[in-house]
């Protein structure tokens, strides 16, 4: 696989153990800016490089769960079942995908009522933290897809995580909302997850061709520094051409330019010391 990209970020070490995971929630309170499609392919991506991944479907749309060929709305167990069950096994609903190494918790539109039925819980900030706990050992990344919203599901994501990576569609209004976004991340650090920190901001949809698309990166790195990805994800519609054959770019496309983008993100995520 001929990446022109490959000589910035080196080639990850082979583990030769795994876990404990490390926690990545995939946040934006925006819809279609590109979490899910960042979820499925950097998990598929850490996947190839030999890290066991397990992706967490937390969005009542699904899209994580079919992008990567389950079909949620079948199935009775889901992340939401688990999150209100008495005695939840996450490991009963874990399904495998087609890329080795990766694993899928699936949602489907029952999620949408876990927020309201959520509140009157004890603790019930830390719901999703611990029904992951059991499987901590097993995995070395767990990435969430988030919903687009900042409600309580989203803060269960961030008190459950160690990092969140924010993606942004590199286009005029990527940064409106941001600012709300990164006070609920310092609000969660501050009172229920001290661990919590902002791995990095994604630009994602980049048409690199266009001035436009320059400028937004240019304030996007103005406001946010170092902590922009250095890898940028282009526009290109070989990523919807995946989604609809409910595999990563990875391996529906190979060695398309998206799916080197991915891998480099990922070899960029583990030499930040953001993964195993
Ligand atoms: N780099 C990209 N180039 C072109 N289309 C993209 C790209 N990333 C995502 N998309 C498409 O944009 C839409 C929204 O992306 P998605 O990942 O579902 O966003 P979110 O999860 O934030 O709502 C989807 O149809 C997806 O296939
Ligand atoms: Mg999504």
């Amino acid at each position: 696989m001929d990446d022109p990209a490959d000589q910035d970020f080196p080639y990850p070490p082979e583990l030769e153990s795994h876990g404990p995971a490390r926690i990545i929630a995939m946040c934006n309170q925006k819809g279609g800016v590109g979490k899910t499609t960042t979820s499925i392919n950097l998990a598929a991506a850490l996947a190839e490089y030999g890290r066991r991944v397990l992706l967490i479907d937390f969005d009542p749309q699904g899209a994580a769960s079919a992008g990567l060929g389950v079909n949620a709305r079948a199935l009775d167990r889901t992340i939401y079942t688990e999150l209100l069950a008495p005695k939840p096994d996450i490991t009963e609903i874990i399904h495998e995908t087609i890329v080795d190494g990766l694993h899928v918790v699936p949602a489907n539109i029952d999620l949408s009522a876990a927020e309201i039925q959520l509140v009157s819980e004890v603790g019930r900030e830390h719901t999703l933290a611990r029904v992951l706990r059991p499987v901590m050992d097993d995995y070395d990344v767990i990435i969430i897809d988030c919903q687009p919203s900042l409600g309580l599901l989203t803060v269960n994501a961030l008190t459950a995580a160690h990092g969140v990576i924010i993606p942004l569609e590199a286009e005029f209004f990527a940064m409106r909302g941001v600012a709300l976004l990164v006070e609920q991340i310092e609000r969660v650090t501050e009172r229920l997850n001290p661990k919590l920190r902002l791995d990095g901001v994604l630009l994602t949809m980049v048409d690199n061709r266009t001035l436009h698309a320059r400028e937004v990166i240019a304030s996007v790195e103005e406001g946010f520094g170092d902590r922009v990805f250095d890898t940028k994800i282009s526009r290109t519609v070989k990523f919807p051409d995946a989604t609809i054959a409910a595999e990563p770019i990875t391996t529906y496309a190979p060695t398309h330019n998206g799916a080197h983008a991915y891998r480099r993100l990922a070899r960029e995520v583990i030499a930040r010391g953001h993964s195993a």
